[in-house]
């Protein structure tokens, strides 16, 4: 199954480092970032978590919890955070679920297109999460994804940057600019005319009729 921008995340209960969840009451009304990796006791999924942990402070900032998955057990992913802390320098306080069932990896179509092939003589390898994201609004809709290959690490100031666009443009009728960064002037929706822009979002630095820049409104 394929998840699409502002579809309800899907609701699932697993076990977690953090006991048992139901992702729905987990999440609330806030933001949040899921996120799967292939497998524990990895070097890049090492460094990866290792990079969310050092971030604690910037998602608690932005009112958005973390999640981590992969299909590795409870006890696996107890042992593994202590290779994490020690490398990182950081707890990885956020709850990792233990998907060993599979059910949140399919779910969420985490799993590479392998997986689906080989019914017999199946390998740890095809049976591994790639590394998604999915940023989920309070609305528990599906904000933003990211699927990168095993082979490669993801870039958690992008994902922070991502996320700060997204809660940055959340109701309001502006989006960003390639590379943005908060406090860089947005884009006017071509929903408003050059007078209604104005009037909400004050002068406007018009490019092109359909490139219109306004201050980040505060
Ligand atoms: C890694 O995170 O380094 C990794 C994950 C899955 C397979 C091989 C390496």
């Amino acid at each position: 199954m394929s998840i699409r921008i502002n579809d309800i995340a899907p609701d699932f209960t697993a076990d977690s480092t953090a006991g048992t969840i139901n992702f729905h009451d987990w999440l609330g009304g806030s933001y949040a970032i899921i996120f799967s990796h292939p497998r524990d006791f990895t070097p890049v999924c090492t460094t990866e978590f290792g990079a969310v942990a050092q971030l604690a402070g910037e998602f608690a900032k932005r009112k958005t919890k973390v999640i981590g998955v992969s299909v590795d057990s409870v006890a696996d992913h107890g042992k593994w955070v202590r290779d994490i802390a020690a490398v990182a320098g950081a707890p990885a306080d956020f709850p990792i679920i233990d998907d060993t069932s599979l059910t949140v990896a399919k779910a969420y179509d985490m799993l590479p297109a392998e997986f689906y092939l080989p019914q017999e003589g199946r390998t740890p390898a095809n049976t591994a999460t790639v590394r998604t994201v999915y940023i989920i609004g309070p609305d528990k809709k599906v904000r933003l994804t990211m699927t990168y290959p095993m082979s490669v690490g993801r870039n958690f100031a992008e994902i922070l940057r991502a996320l700060d666009a997204v809660q940055a443009t959340d109701g309001v009728p502006i989006a960003t600019p390639a590379n943005w960064v908060p406090g860089q002037d947005v884009i006017v929706a071509l929903s408003l005319n050059d007078e209604q822009a104005k009037e909400k979002f004050g002068e406007l630095d018009i490019k092109l009729p359909y490139l219109r820049f306004a201050k980040q409104p505060v």
